[in-house]
């Protein structure tokens, strides 16, 4: 299914770990090093997935029942992945995606408490064998994060769970970055700026293609 020629990295991490800055970052760091890149977003990245997101983000009167809304993302996933990341890979270009499927795993499995089963299913069905090559993993202390995400003033339907739901998808986040560290780098999102970013070009050095003498 794959065809996969570029290199697949995804950002996760709680609200306010501070996403943007490492894409940032590292968008900066592939465009001076020359390697063609799409830097995209989940839920979301096609049209079609936008008005997902907007539904899952911002919801309408009547109340999403977390069965449907974790279809609606893995709806928004299929298309993602048929419109943009599979065709991106397949040209050979790396794929920087803020939040892919371990945010399923976090959210609507430990925040929501839907059956991990139940997404792994999903994922296959979706994904088939798609895995990112590398997860990094902003990890920060569940208050901090909250203060950050309110200080940037909107707040959507995840941003307004109680503090125990953050809590739980942080600990997911953790419990599923132990059980793959060759996949997952977990960064100190605590730390300054400057370090993040250090460390965050630091978890993607070894997939870089290496120039042989
Ligand atoms: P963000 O990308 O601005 O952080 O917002 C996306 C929100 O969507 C965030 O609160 C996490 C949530 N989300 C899920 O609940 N499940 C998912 O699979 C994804 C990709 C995001």
């Amino acid at each position: 299914m794959t065809g996969q020629k570029g290199k697949f990295i995804t950002l996760e991490g709680i609200e306010g770990a501070g996403k943007s800055t490492v894409l940032e970052a590292l968008q900066a760091h592939l465009s001076a090093s020359g390697i063609p890149f799409l830097c995209t977003r989940e839920p979301g990245g096609t049209p079609a997935a936008e008005q997902i997101r907007e539904l899952v983000l911002h919801g309408i009167e009547e109340e999403l029942a977390p069965d449907a809304e974790l279809l609606l993302i893995f709806a928004a996933r299929a298309q993602h992945l048929r419109q943009q990341i599979l065709p991106a890979l397949a040209r050979g270009e790396w794929v920087l995606c803020d939040r892919f499927t371990d945010a399923t795993y976090a959210y609507q499995g430990g925040g929501r408490g839907l059956p991990v089963e139940r997404i792994a299913q999903l994922e296959q069905f979706v994904q088939g064998a798609l895995r990112p090559d590398r997860t990094l993993l902003l990890d920060l202390d569940v208050s901090r994060g909250l203060a950050r995400a309110r200080d940037r003033g909107t707040s959507d339907r995840f941003e307004r769970e109680a503090r125990a739901f953050h809590e739980r998808v942080r600990t997911c986040y953790l419990g599923r970055a132990r059980a793959e560290p060759a996949r997952y780098t977990i960064i100190d999102a605590g730390q300054t700026v400057a370090q993040v970013r250090r460390d965050a070009l630091a978890a993607i050095a070894s997939l870089e293609p290496r120039l042989t003498a």
